[in-house]
């Protein structure tokens, strides 16, 4: 826990430091649980046609939901395998937690190492504290709000890359590609086109995090859910870059589309992205 110390060194609100410790502890040690599990025959289960459950996303969110309750009994939580179907319009203002236990369920399945576990916590309506932990590369990534972020104990920048043609993006396709393709390629042409190189990795949380510490300039993905990105959107802001929707209006993590760079590359992002938006496809199936 020694790089969450140094974090937490710098983090004068005594509450925060109370969160994010124990959001630190249990995505670490769900973390480890992944770990224990990568590489090993798996038990899957289909949510949908190309959406899957391994009993790995099962086992961290059941280790992240001991951990969290323990440590914040007072706190709700909203986590992808077992309370998905809660009715949050927007941001909680009760003190919530966020959870994504598995993120880059597909990758796991098949034995590839881009995979996370990512926790936010929500307060009075903002998402204050976050942490995604990646195992297999062992990058613990954690804010506060109002602290800056961090990667593995050190504080980290989004890039300073100002132009699109210079730019490294990454993207997501949504479960419901197969049906829906055409909104989704044309963005990603409308992108391919101007990008120096676009990357899809399969963990939007991870997407996010690299965005936050300049190893991507920019991300986008339409139809994520709140614990995909919750933690992100925070690590992605602390680390002084900007998240919006695909049209630069403001967003939270209930909002599905969203649009998150180092800031110097967003106008030209949003250019490209507008009409992708929901805004703008009024009437359109997306
Ligand atoms: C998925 C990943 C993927 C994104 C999908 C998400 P899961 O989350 O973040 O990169 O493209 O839209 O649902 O299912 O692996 O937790
Ligand atoms: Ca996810
Ligand atoms: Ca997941």
């Amino acid at each position: 826990m020694r790089r969450l110390d140094l974090y937490l060194a710098g983090v004068k609100d005594a509450r925060c430091r109370k969160y994010l410790s124990v959001a630190g502890a249990a995505a670490l040690k769900a973390g480890g649980v992944l770990k224990g599990l990568y590489g090993q025959p798996h038990q899957i289960r289909h949510k949908g046609e190309i959406d899957l459950v391994t009993e790995a996303d099962v086992a961290s969110e059941k280790t992240v939901i001991e951990i969290c309750s323990q440590g914040l009994p007072e706190a709700e939580i909203l986590a992808e395998e077992s309370n998905s179907d809660s009715d949050y319009a927007g941001v909680p203002g009760n003190l919530t937690w966020i959870v994504d236990p598995l993120d880059g369920t597909t990758n796991f399945a098949h034995g590839f190492p881009w995979f996370c576990v990512s926790i936010a916590l929500a307060a009075r309506g903002k998402i204050v504290a976050g942490v995604i932990y990646a195992p297999v590369f062992d990058d613990f990534f954690c804010a506060c709000r109002g602290y800056g972020a961090c990667l593995n104990g050190a504080p980290i920048n989004v890039s300073e890359e100002s132009g699109l043609s210079g730019s490294l993006v990454a993207t997501g396709f949504p479960y419901d590609i197969h049906r829906h393709p055409r909104p989704v390629m044309r963005a990603l042409e409308a992108m391919i086109v101007k990008a120096q190189g676009i990357r899809r990795a399969g963990a939007a949380a991870m997407d996010l995090a690299y965005v936050a510490c300049g190893r991507l300039d920019g991300f986008w993905e339409i139809k994520l859910k709140p614990w995909d990105t919750a933690a992100g959107q925070l690590l992605v802001e602390e680390a002084g870059g900007k998240v919006t929707d695909l049209s630069g209006r403001n967003y939270n993590p209930f909002i599905p589309e969203i649009l998150a760079s180092n800031g110097k590359i967003h106008a030209a992002m949003t250019d490209a992205l507008r009409p992708f938006s929901s805004a703008h496809m009024q009437g359109e199936v997306r």
